[in-house]
């Protein structure tokens, strides 16, 4: 987020009241319009320093002329002083809620009673993302921001005007200065607007991107202040502040979807109304569509609805329109519900289930994590019965407890979470559970080392953890021994076959033939598989070895820097975590790694059986262009580098690095916040990678 540090130039503070009155004037549009380029077009102009230099100007001038400093002022926006309640606000023009709808049928019901009561054969409709934030209306009169007020019942609501000042992506002034730099191209149609309308209620979502809440929760944890359940508590929380100041501080972001009280504005449509909205400087989301169709627009809303999880943003479904306006009086509402509207939600990605048990898995590291064995259940289309528990502290911190009826959650395509049990629903016959003192596979004592969560079993021996090993050696990722998966390692280590992934390399046909499942032909292949895997070269083999973080990026930055396995053998810590892209913690895992006598012995084995330890391909002098003829739009914030280093790197490699995403781009890096670049590259369907991503490609195409 941008600072308004206080460095920068402060020119000479002018002499009179209206020279500074009008000098002021200027700076607040020129603010404002950089504050739209950079928070809601994801597209600045200045640098934060230019940036900070204007603010500073003003900062000054009202600091000598206190009379000049307004609500409404850019200055203001970190928040005024604590309010003792919230005044109540009369909403005009009451704020409707929408029924709902949850399947196909449902809204075309809903479409064939709109065309029977408007008398028509066929209507438009708009699609829109239905975000899950709060409800709020801002009041504009003579283009300035008088008031915002919550939804509250509908009729009354609450006043947070210094609240909605915060919010870096409402508009303190309407139109935003400067129209005609302000079309972009996927906002409906509107002429530029250059006069603000006299009186107007624009309403819309205050919400919280899902990167912003998890950056928010991580702060608030780490100040030992609390943390919330999802983007839209942490929203709500965050704008229903009595201190503003606090609400000033969280990254709240905002949609507009529609008007309350409106004078002088001249629109016929939905559609038109949210390029007006647009064009006057407010947030519209990319992802409504106008369809001429109801087919159309469910073909529309089912593909969006399944992309949904990829977006920055929580929405619960999509909201249907009724796109001409005029229609609306006619159509009326029933109760609290306007019949010209209607949302459509998708399956709920939250259930109730009963935790069964909770066993211990022992990964590859010997890492034990506890999983939740569930009653099965359908969350959000699929049918969920175990679920990660993560450590001994996720459990105890939720008070989880065998029998108890638990929420289950699943958010995308990420693994099933459980949330929290139902205590309501406690008899008394749940059993508290402890992580067990010994290794389940094993029976070996479990350790828990200082200033970790999680535990470890230590034997080396343990057929769990080798199991683990040996299919992690075999995947894709690592070595590629097709058709050798997880079924397969757990039978050839329960047989005494494998005592390490090595041994792979000296099975013989007729111990194959002894494993259940394989014939003559399915052992010969197996063998050929095996033999294959041999040459894959230094990266894949260090990625197989198991080695604590090291995965397939690390490896690959190691084999760039290391002609073989011996190389990398003889390096030092220093000499490792020289490397650029190599930390302390990773340098160190190897080095013990490699301290090990038993994994020497595996590296000797994996030796004498012919496994290729040297790098393959060219090495890396030979390219500097890994990224020639590649074009990249760099947006949001990188974990690591700056966009300028991140730059560099591409440039570097032979790439090219351009301020817009059109057609001719060939990646978009993404950070956090990343705003509508992303949303543009997804979609012209750009693929969009990490940092991480980037370094890899850096490294693989360059080999
Ligand atoms: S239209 C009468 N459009 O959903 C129309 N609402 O369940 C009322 N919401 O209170 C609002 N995204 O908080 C509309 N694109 C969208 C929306 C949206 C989210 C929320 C809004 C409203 C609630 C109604």
């Amino acid at each position: 987020m941008r600072s308004s540090a206080s460095q920068g130039r402060l020119p000479g503070v002018p002499a009179t009241l209206e020279e500074a009155r009008q000098r002021a004037e200027h700076l607040r549009r020129a603010i404002e319009y950089h504050n739209y380029r950079y928070y809601v077009l994801d597209d600045p102009e200045l640098s934060d320093a230019a940036y900070d230099a204007l603010i500073n100007e003003l900062r000054a001038l009202e600091d000598a002329f206190p009379e000049l400093r307004t609500p409404d002022s850019p200055t203001q926006r970190v928040g005024a002083p604590p309010l003792d309640r919230f005044e109540k606000v009369h909403h005009e023009v009451p704020m409707l809620s929408l029924g709902n709808a949850f399947h196909a049928d449902e809204v075309r019901r809903w479409y064939r009673r709109v065309c029977r009561l408007a008398n028509r054969e066929a209507l438009d409709l708009v699609v829109e993302p239905k975000i899950d934030g709060l409800a709020v209306t801002l009041l504009y009169e003579g283009g300035r921001l008088v008031r915002g007020a919550t939804r509250g019942d509908g009729l009354t609501g609450e006043d947070v005007t210094p609240n909605v000042r915060t919010v870096k992506q409402i508009p303190l002034v309407i139109p935003v200065p400067a129209p005609e730099q302000r079309r972009v191209e996927w906002m409906p149609p509107f002429p530029a607007v250059t006069e603000p309308p006299p009186r107007l209620e624009v309403r819309g979502e205050v919400y919280m991107r899902k990167s912003d809440f998890e950056a928010l929760n991580r702060r608030q944890a780490e100040r030992g202040e609390r943390t919330f359940a999802n983007p839209r508590n942490a929203a709500a929380g965050s704008l229903r502040q009595l201190d503003s100041r606090i609400t000033a501080r969280r990254p709240l972001s905002f949609f507009a979807y529609g008007v309350g009280i409106v004078e002088g504005v001249n629109v016929t449509t939905h559609w038109e109304l949210l390029g007006y909205l647009g064009a006057l400087g407010f947030p519209i989301n990319p992802d409504a569509r106008l369809c001429t169709s109801l087919d159309e627009a469910l073909v529309y809303a089912e593909a969006w609805l399944k992309r949904r999880h990829e977006l920055d943003y929580e929405a619960d479904g999509v909201v249907f329109k009724v796109n001409d306006l005029g229609m609306y009086e006619q159509l009326g509402a029933t109760g609290r519900e306007p019949r010209w509207a209607i949302a459509y939600k998708a399956p709920p990605s939250e259930a109730v289930t009963v935790l069964e048990d909770i066993v211990v898995n022992v990964g590859r590291t010997g890492q034990v994590v506890p999983t939740a064995v569930l009653r099965p259940v359908e969350v959000g289309g699929v049918v969920v019965s175990h679920a990660t528990l993560h450590n001994a502290d996720y459990i105890q911190e939720r008070d989880l407890r065998i029998g108890d009826h638990v929420i289950v959650r699943r958010a995308g395509d990420v693994i099933p979470q459980v949330v929290r049990p139902l205590l309501e629903l406690r008899t008394g016959a749940e059993r508290p559970w402890q992580m067990p003192n010994r290794c389940p596979s094993c029976g070996e004592p479990l350790v828990q080392p200082e200033g970790e969560v999680a535990y470890y079993c230590t034997n080396v021996a343990c057929p769990a953890q080798l199991i683990r090993r040996v299919e992690h050696f075999a995947s894709r990722n690592a070595m590629d021994i097709e058709g050798f998966g997880s079924k397969l390692a757990a039978r050839f280590v329960k047989l005494g076959l494998l005592k390490d992934p090595a041994d792979l390399y000296f099975l013989t046909k007729e111990q194959i033939l002894g494993v259940e499942g394989f014939a003559e032909k399915s052992a010969e292949n197996l063998l050929r598989a095996i033999e294959e895997s041999k040459g894959r070269g230094l990266a894949r083999l260090l990625t197989a070895l198991g080695i604590r973080y090291v995965g397939s990026t690390v490896a690959e930055l190691l084999a760039r820097h290391y002609a073989s396995l011996d190389e990398i053998m003889g390096a030092s810590l220093e000499e490792l975590e020289a490397i650029e892209g190599i930390g302390p913690r990773t340098a160190a895992s190897f080095v013990e790694w490699f301290s090990r006598p038993q994994n020497r012995q595996m590296v000797e084995k994996l030796r004498r059986a012919g496994v290729r330890f040297e790098r393959v391909g060219p090495a890396d002098e030979e390219d500097h262009t890994p990224l020639a003829g590649l074009t990249f739009v760099l947006t949001g914030t990188l974990p690591t580098m700056t966009r300028e280093e991140a730059k560099a790197l591409i440039q570097e490699h032979g790439g090219r690095v351009v301020s817009s995403v059109s057609r001719k781009t060939d990646y978009v890096v993404a950070g956090e916040r990343a705003g509508s670049k992303l949303r543009r590259a997804q979609e012209l369907g750009i693929p969009v990678i990490s940092e991480d991503d980037l370094r890899h490609m850096v490294i693989t195409r360059g080999r």
